[in-house]
């Protein structure tokens, strides 16, 4: 894994945590883009090398959706840059990580994503993401 890529922050509200975060980090999102695959409306601003995304539900049948009825907001997961995400994969399940998608999927700003399940990290949620080229 390269770098933490971003940090994606459950949210009710898209539009109040644009405004919170645009004042918390001292500059604007630079996007907004839905999911359909995963039911989710995404912005993201840039802080250096990494971004910060936060991420509010498009319906109720939402990971999103469910995470906050369970959970409050906040931080949902870390996302790292990996080269070759299928090799890291078969790295991950070699050590005895769970995947929760071991075919990678869409994710929001052109990027293929896979996600471990969080018992097997310490309770955190992570997500692989490789820049579709
Ligand atoms: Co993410």
């Amino acid at each position: 894994m390269r770098k933490i890529e971003h940090i994606g922050i459950a949210v009710n509200d898209l539009e109040k945590s644009n405004q919170l975060f645009a004042k918390l980090l001292g500059k604007e999102h630079f996007k907004t883009e839905v999911v359909e695959g995963e039911a989710v409306e995404t912005s993201f601003f840039q802080v250096g090398e990494t971004k910060v995304e936060l991420l509010q539900a498009t319906n109720d049948s939402s990971a999103i959706a469910k995470y906050l009825t369970k959970k409050s907001e906040g931080v949902h997961h870390i996302a790292f840059d990996v080269e070759d995400i299928n090799q890291e994969v078969a790295r991950l399940k070699s050590e005895g990580f769970e995947i929760l998608n071991e075919i990678p999927k869409e994710g929001a700003d052109n990027k293929l994503v896979v996600f471990l399940h969080p018992k097997s990290t310490n309770g955190v949620l992570v997500e692989l993401c490789q820049e579709k080229s």
